[in-house]
């Protein structure tokens, strides 16, 4: 593996990688810490291998273009991550184990399970205004394959691999599901219908990061920086919106927030779709998970607790 990373590195970006430490990632890649001596970057690895690589992967050539855009044209710069190009000008490249994204390495703490302190509360809502003042027509980038279309792709597999065949799950999944079967359905009505109605009204739509939590962020010397934006989607305000909503902070953020959108109201039915698209999304993928990857008896009985966390949200 180690070897194969080091290959890549010189053949497709031209770096001699002289140190290469696997990092603490997200779950969705594999990370490593590179350096060639002189310069640090930040490498992940999309394993070829799981389950949720496709979907993570097929948007990089649409979202890497416009975060250069916000990175050199707004008050965004320096706070997004720098992609890395490869020789020939490809901000990613594969091989028979994985798909590779490079970033310039940024040298700080992520939040995490930390809290935002005030004055991360107050940067955070100055970059998400300005992120949300920019719809598609102001970015000279292609964006119609990340626009929002309010689709629920993941209903018909929920019911098909769980509701449907509840009976042949394995034991530790059907015992979790038991008796939370019935709030799932339900919130599956509430969401298809709540969809139908966002098509038909088309409420306005802005750049939207869609992935905002405290792993998403780091702090590196002042600045608090937002990375991870694979999410990055043309959608309504509350499509990021809806991750601060039980924050202690939401007040404030959007009383800053509203400085710059002053005529800015919350749409409690895209709040509501977001809330409830988010737990049947993160269902799915964990239930995907159980189903179809191979994982040990560690991180599967880890999947389960987390699937367990959601299935308690939606009951309540
Ligand atoms: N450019 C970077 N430099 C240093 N660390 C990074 C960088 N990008 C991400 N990280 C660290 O790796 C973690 C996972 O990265 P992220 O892009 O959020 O991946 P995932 O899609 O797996 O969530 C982050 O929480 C952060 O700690
Ligand atoms: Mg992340």
């Amino acid at each position: 593996m180690t070897e194969k990373i080091i290959s890549i590195l010189q053949t497709e970006y031209g770096i001699n990688c002289l140190s290469l430490i696997s990092q603490k990632g997200g779950w969705s890649a594999s990370a490593y810490k590179v350096s060639d001596g002189v310069k640090n970057y930040f490498l992940k690895a999309y394993e070829l291998n799981r389950a949720s690589t496709p979907k993570l992967t097929s948007m990089i050539d649409i979202y890497i273009p416009i975060t250069i855009w916000l990175n050199q044209n707004t008050k965004l710069s320096g706070k997004i991550p720098v992609p890395v190009a490869t020789k020939d000008g490809n901000y990613r490249c594969q091989d028979n184990h994985a798909i590779y994204l490079l970033y310039e390495y940024i040298d700080g703490e992520t939040i995490g399970d930390d809290e935002l302190s005030d004055e991360q509360v107050v940067q955070l809502s100055d970059m998400i205004a300005e992120l949300h003042s920019f719809s598609s027509t102001q970015i000279p980038c292609d964006s119609l394959k990340i626009r929002e279309d309010f689709a629920l792709p993941f209903l018909q597999p929920l019911k098909e691999h769980i509701i449907q065949n509840f009976e042949n799950l394995a034991s530790d999944l059907k015992e979790l599901l038991k008796g939370r079967i019935e709030s799932v359905e339900k919130l599956m009505q509430r969401a298809e219908k709540l969809s139908h109605y966002l098509i038909k009204n088309k409420p306005k739509m802005v750049f939207c990061h869609t992935d905002l939590h405290n792993w998403n962020l780091m702090q590196s010397k002042n600045i608090l920086i937002l990375i991870d934006w694979e999410g990055l989607k043309v959608a309504p305000p509350e499509a990021d919106l809806m991750f601060l909503k039980k924050k202690p902070y939401y007040k404030c953020f959007l009383d800053i927030y509203q400085e710059k959108h002053p005529d800015f109201q919350v749409n409690s039915d895209a709040m509501e779709f977001y809330l409830a698209r988010r737990m049947l999304e993160d269902t799915w993928e964990l239930a995907e998970q159980l189903l179809f990857d191979s994982q040990n008896e560690e991180s599967r009985s880890q999947t389960l607790k987390y699937l367990k966390e959601i299935l308690d949200d939606i009951e309540s």
